[in-house]
Formats: structure tokens, sequence, C-alpha cells
């Protein structure tokens, strides 16, 4: 398999292309739909169905969801539709797109593309990426493999979800200067740090593009480095796991 679609479902936008698997690179233009409003899994499955025609793609389907996702059903729903709880995700994005389709978590889809041609690439020890944007999200890895569904960003700090204090949207929401968020972003990472000691630090999501204005003021222990794919990370990782899986043998 040389080429396979991803499509990142964001709480925003829903972007997808055809990424070369060599590379990482996109061989198609960056498609972009807002998300359907309410984000239901079947508005979801219609607006992914109508990217993948617009692509003209007729191979394997990598999609993102910001939720849990075990055996291609999705079991969380924080910044989506709550009637994604639940849902077989795979079942419907399957009937929706008549291709094979592959699902997983948005922040472990930017982490995979991370780790084989980002900054991660032939990182061993614990890597851990945190993506800033609505809510936060984490991918953990260990000599390289996946620990798929961790849910970093719903670590509980000052009396509630870390995420809802520390995220790119608490910033937003809250008007926080850099100075005034980066030091939420620096408790949050101590905290993750005393739990779980790694060896690097990824941060990914849109805030990821301003590194340089609020990376040096935080105080990790470990190497804290931005993640190198940016916006493309969850498509890239989304179409790697579709071509994996459409190359296990049926069963
Ligand atoms: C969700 C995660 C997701 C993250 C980033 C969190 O609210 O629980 O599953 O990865 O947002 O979208």
């Amino acid at each position: 398999m040389t080429s396979a679609m991803g499509v990142d479902v964001g709480g925003s936008g829903i972007k997808g292309a055809v990424v070369d698997l060599a590379t990482g690179e996109l061989l198609t233009d960056r498609l972009k739909i807002p998300t359907p409003s309410p984000s239901t899994p079947r508005a979801v499955a219609a607006a992914v169905a109508d990217l993948v025609t617009r692509a003209d793609w007729q191979g394997p389907l990598g999609c993102t969801v910001p939720g849990v996702v075990q055996a291609g059903v999705v079991r969380t729903a924080a910044n989506i539709a709550p009637e994604w709880v639940g849902a077989d995700g795979v079942g419907l994005l399957s009937q929706a797109t008549g291709r094979a389709v592959a699902l997983l978590n948005d922040a472990d889809a930017a982490g995979i593309a991370e780790m084989r041609f980002g900054v991660g690439r032939g990182r061993g020890g614990v890597v851990i990426l945190l993506t800033f944007g609505t809510g936060i999200g984490s991918a953990v890895f260990v000599d390289g493999r996946l620990v798929p569904n961790t849910e970093l960003g719903h670590l509980q700090m000052w009396g509630g979800s870390a995420e809802r204090r520390a995220s790119a949207g608490a910033k937003t929401g809250r008007s926080l200067s850099w100075k005034k968020w980066t030091r939420r972003v620096d408790a949050y990472l101590r905290y993750v740090e005393n739990l779980l000691w790694p060896d690097l630090l990824v941060v990914g999501g849109g805030v990821s593009r301003d590194h340089a204005r609020w990376l040096p003021l935080l105080h990790t222990r470990a190497p804290i480095v931005p993640a190198e794919l940016r916006n493309n990370a969850g498509i890239v990782g989304a179409a790697v796991v579709a071509a994996d899986a459409a190359a296990q043998p049926e069963g």
C-alpha cells in the first residue's frame, strides 16, 4: 500500500487528504468542511462521505474522532455530540463512504504521524504528545508503540478536567495572555510528568504554531518540542492506520 486517505474530525472542521505513506506528504489538496452542528454520528458520517467523494478516493480510509475508540465503537464525546457515546463509528462510516474504514482517537493519530514522519522518528523510551486545541488530547508511546486512548486531558486539576483549565480553548475563552495561560500549562505538565516521567514531550494543536511564544516559558523536566506535522498530523496518522489495517490478513 503506497497511499491511503486520512480524515481528521475536529470540533470545528473536518479535514481530509490522500497521503503518501512513504513520506507522510499529502498527495492531494487538503479538503476542509465545517463540522456539522449538531455533530451527530450520522451528520459527521455524511460529511466524511462528502470529502471522500470530492477526493474521488476508492481505497482504504482512516478517520479520527475526538474521543476514546475501542474496537470501532466510540466511548466518550467531550467535545462532540453526545450521541457518539456507544456509536458504532466504523459501521456508520463504512456504510456512508462504501470504504474499508479504520477509526481512532484524534490525538493518537497525530502521535502516530509524529512518531513515523515527524519529531518522534526513531525515538525510544516514553514519548508523550499532547495536543492543545478545544480540549487536550494525548498520545503515549513506549519504545515507539502506542498505548491507545490515554485521556490525559481529563486528569483532574484544580477541581475539574485539566482541559477546561489549560487547553487552547480555555486560553481563548478566558482571553488569557500567553504568560497567564502558560502558567496553567506548566502546572498541568508538572502533573503529567510526575505521574508518567516521559523522556520527551511533544506539543501539537494550533497553538504549537506559536511555540516560540510559550514553550520557552515552561519548566518541564523532560525536553519539550513542537510537533512537526502541525495541521496535517491527524490526517497522516489516520491514513497510516488505514493502510496498516488494510494490509492485515482478513479474519
Ligand atoms: C477528548 C480526547 C481528544 C481531545 C482532543 C478530549 O476532550 O476526550 O479524546 O483526543 O479532546 O480532541
